[in-house]
């Protein structure tokens, strides 16, 4: 029988690719979500391409009793924590909503699995750990300086953790620093679907292209950058997902604790974005200059080199692919 992998928000953005390429890798999937951020319209069109059913457990990760009753009921083997709540905005408006949601469902998890005897796990963290970075690429040793409470709740979870891992060391953990996730599967059948205003670069675009939004603001053209726009590392979600797959298979012969970065190591600007979705979608986007946004840093792209040694996988589709997945999925989305 395939490993059972418990999926931690695997209704979500990130999560839904994951359980995705879980089935493909021989695993099976089972979900644990509160939709907080997500429907469960996901999950039939996640079983489609996943070709097996996926379960899913409608439960909150903070809700320990619920967990410990997934364990129960599963031979869960590892688990994925992608739950979490993740706006930066929202997160500075609403900080004590982020350490419970973040924090509390992180301590939760690790007591329930620690009870159940599974140890093995891989964390959905941030590049946000790192905030401002004094050089690029960014490698996993750079000074961990999180400048919003969104990056402070995930760099006090990797905390958390490198201090179960030391505790007892028949834990195995990796911590993967996602730097800008984006696209959608091929299918088109799961993507990106923010309950409210998008708030990240390319589904906002994918809005414009599709005329639900009148254009995009472009926050600043005054960074000390080649063109003026902020500079990021866009990774396409579905090499982010086959990280994930790397990093259990890893796991499984390597106790400890690991960060890695999960990043293309090459920055795009954004107007060179822009551009590709323009190729993308064979429309032009209407665009205006708008001040800086507050909390943005200028430029910021990953060294990969550390996953790519480790894991054994490299990040492959390009900016176009992103943007052709993105403008897929933004025309077969039918939930909104
Ligand atoms: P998402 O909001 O689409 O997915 C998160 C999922 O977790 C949702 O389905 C939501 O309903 C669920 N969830 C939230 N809190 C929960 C709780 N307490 N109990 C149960 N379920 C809960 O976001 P995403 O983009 O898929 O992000 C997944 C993870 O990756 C998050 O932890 C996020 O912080 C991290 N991350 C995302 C990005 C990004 O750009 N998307 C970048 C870096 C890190
Ligand atoms: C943001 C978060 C980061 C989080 C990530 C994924 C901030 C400061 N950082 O990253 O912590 O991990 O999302 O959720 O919020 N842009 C525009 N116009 C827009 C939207 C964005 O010009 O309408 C620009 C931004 O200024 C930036 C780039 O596009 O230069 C990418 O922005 P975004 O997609 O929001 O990601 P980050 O800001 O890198």
């Amino acid at each position: 029988m395939a490993d059972a992998i418990l999926v931690t928000g695997g209704a979500g953005y990130i999560g839904s690719h994951i359980v995705a390429e879980l089935a493909r890798a021989g695993y099976r999937p089972i979900v644990v979500d509160n939709f907080c951020n997500s429907s469960p319209s996901a999950l039939p069109r996640l079983s489609r391409i996943a070709a097996q059913e996926i379960r899913c457990v409608t439960a909150d990760v903070r809700d320990q009793a619920a967990l410990s009753r997934v364990f129960a009921g599963h031979a869960i083997a590892a688990v994925v924590h992608c739950a979490g709540l993740k706006s930066v905005s929202e997160g500075e408006a609403q900080p004590a909503l982020y350490y419970d949601n973040n924090v509390g469902g992180a301590i939760a998890l690790v007591d329930a699995m620690a009870a159940a005897g599974v140890k093995r796990l891989v964390f959905s963290s941030s590049a946000a750990v790192y905030g401002q970075p004094d050089r690029n690429p960014v490698t996993e040793s750079a000074p961990l300086r999180p400048q919003s409470v969104y990056g402070r709740t995930k760099r006090i979870v990797e905390q958390l953790l490198e201090d179960v891992a030391a505790s007892d060391r028949s834990w195995r953990i990796a911590l993967l620093r996602y730097f800008n996730p984006a696209g959608a599967h091929a299918s088109a059948a799961i993507g990106e679907a923010p309950s409210g205003i998008p708030n990240n670069l390319v589904p906002l675009l994918a809005d414009v292209a599709a005329e639900r939004r009148a254009e995009i603001a472009v926050y600043g053209n005054d960074w000390p950058t080649p063109d003026g726009t902020g500079v990021r590392d866009y990774i396409h979600v579905m090499d982010l997902a086959a990280g994930h797959v790397a990093a259990l298979a890893y796991l499984a012969s390597t106790p400890g604790v690991i960060a890695l970065n999960l990043g293309t190591g090459r920055g795009y600007s954004v107007l060179e974005l822009i551009a590709a979705f323009e190729r993308a979608c064979g429309r032009a986007i209407p665009r205006r200059f708008a001040p800086r946004r507050p909390g943005d840093v200028a430029a910021y792209y990953a060294d990969p080199s550390r996953a790519e040694a480790v894991l054994g996988v490299r990040a492959h589709r390009d900016i176009d692919a992103i943007c052709a997945d993105a403008w897929r999925w933004r025309l077969n989305r039918v939930d909104d």
